[in-house]
């Protein structure tokens, strides 16, 4: 039987209730072409914190590297740990490993309601692709004076050519796959430096791929128009920060964050891929077996077809469909009062019938 390795990394906080669940849909779907996962398992986060006074051992990504994906659940314990500190691993690999496309699928599922009227499943099926290794993330800055008088931070965005044009050269590659269009969003109008040259580049990609439409939107038209009218986007590029806002946003309108999936892709598979759901630890909800699971799943999901088991991939997926448009186990944030394994059983043993 062949086997793949992966790491596995459930954080903080529900990151270790979803990621559980997202490991037995994968030995289920993986099982089912005779195949399984070996998942090494770090106990990296607030619960290394406690032993330690550091989140990650100093030689983290040393231990990582060798991997070619990464399972993360969610990192943050705000009521201990400064958030800055607790989530720096994650903007950490993301750079070190040049994993420079995050993409986030928003997918309004059959048997789930949207918080928008009248929007249907169908209606809202897009990709926030989410350029990962630039922008305000990267860190660039300083703060003087701190506390004092006359106290001043700074902190600049960093766009490069190149990673303006990879991450539209993928937005491009999967506008082909999908619906063959592609939106930017910009904010052109007042960011005359760094949007700018970003909408200049778009012109200039969008002329080598002619079969694509292409039309961008300032940041702030664009959020009103997710909400207004989220059938007219698909693919939708966008730098780190308007990114991460967008998919927040994207997940709402889908009806949860709990069913908004993600991946944070290195494409070249120099360096490992990793794989994470949009949401945090979700402090509030953390450790009463209310977290919705499926975006874990999902995440999975994806990282399954990132490995080349598309069939398996498409297992998970089948799975979620049938447990969402069934309707029945389901948790708080989708009105249900199944909890995290229960759902997270349910999905396994669709699986295990197919
Ligand atoms: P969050 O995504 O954790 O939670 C936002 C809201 O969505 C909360 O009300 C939460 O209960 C709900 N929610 C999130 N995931 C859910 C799920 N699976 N099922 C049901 N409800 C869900 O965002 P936050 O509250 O801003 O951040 C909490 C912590 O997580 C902070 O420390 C933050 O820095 C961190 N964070 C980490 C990541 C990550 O590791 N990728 C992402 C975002 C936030
Ligand atoms: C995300 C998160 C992170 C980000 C935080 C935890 C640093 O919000 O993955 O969307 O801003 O990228
Ligand atoms: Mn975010």
């Amino acid at each position: 039987m062949s086997s793949y390795k992966a790491a596995l990394y459930p954080g903080d906080g529900i990151g270790l209730e979803v990621t559980r669940e997202g490991v037995k849909s994968v030995q289920a779907a993986l099982g089912k072409v005779g195949k399984k996962m070996e998942f090494k398992e770090f106990d990296w986060g607030f619960r290394y914190w406690k032993q330690n006074g550091s989140v990650v051992p100093d030689d983290y990504l040393e231990i990582l590297k060798d991997y070619e994906v990464v399972y993360l659940g969610a990192l943050g314990n705000p009521a201990d740990v400064p958030d800055h500190i607790a989530v720096a691993p994650l903007l950490q690999m993301r750079q070190s490993f040049d994993q420079y496309v995050n993409l986030r699928p928003a997918r309004l599922w059959p048997g789930v309601d949207s918080p928008l009227k009248d929007k249907a499943p169908g209606d809202i099926d897009l990709v926030v692709v989410r350029e990962n290794s630039e922008g305000e993330y990267f860190n660039s800055g300083a703060l003087f004076k701190e506390g004092q008088e006359g106290e001043t931070s700074i902190h600049t965005a960093i766009h490069t050519r190149m990673g303006i044009e990879r991450i539209l050269d993928y937005g491009f590659d999967l506008a082909r796959q999908r619906s063959k269009q592609l939106t930017l969003a910009t904010k052109s109008n007042a960011l005359k430096h760094t949007m700018v040259m970003w909408d200049r580049i778009l012109a200039e990609k969008a002329e080598q791929n002619k079969d694509i439409r292409v039309n961008k939107f300032h940041i702030d038209a664009l959020c009103m128009n997710f909400v207004l009218r989220p059938e007219d986007y698909d693919v939708v590029v966008a730098t780190n920060l308007f990114g991460d806002i967008l998919s927040d946003l994207a997940g709402a309108i889908v009806g949860s964050l709990g069913v908004s999936p993600g991946g944070n892709l290195n494409p070249t598979k120099k360096y490992p891929s990793l794989f994470e759901p949009v949401h945090g630890s979700a402090p509030d909800i953390a450790g009463q077996g209310k977290a919705n699971p499926i975006a874990a799943i999902l995440t999975a999901g994806m990282m399954l077809d990132f490995m080349g088991e598309g069939e398996a991939a498409g297992l998970i997926e089948r799975a979620v469909l049938e447990n969402l448009t069934a309707a029945e186990v389901r948790t708080p944030d989708l009105g249900g009062s199944a909890s995290t394994s229960g759902v997270g059983d349910d999905i396994a043993a669709r699986i295990e019938e197919f």
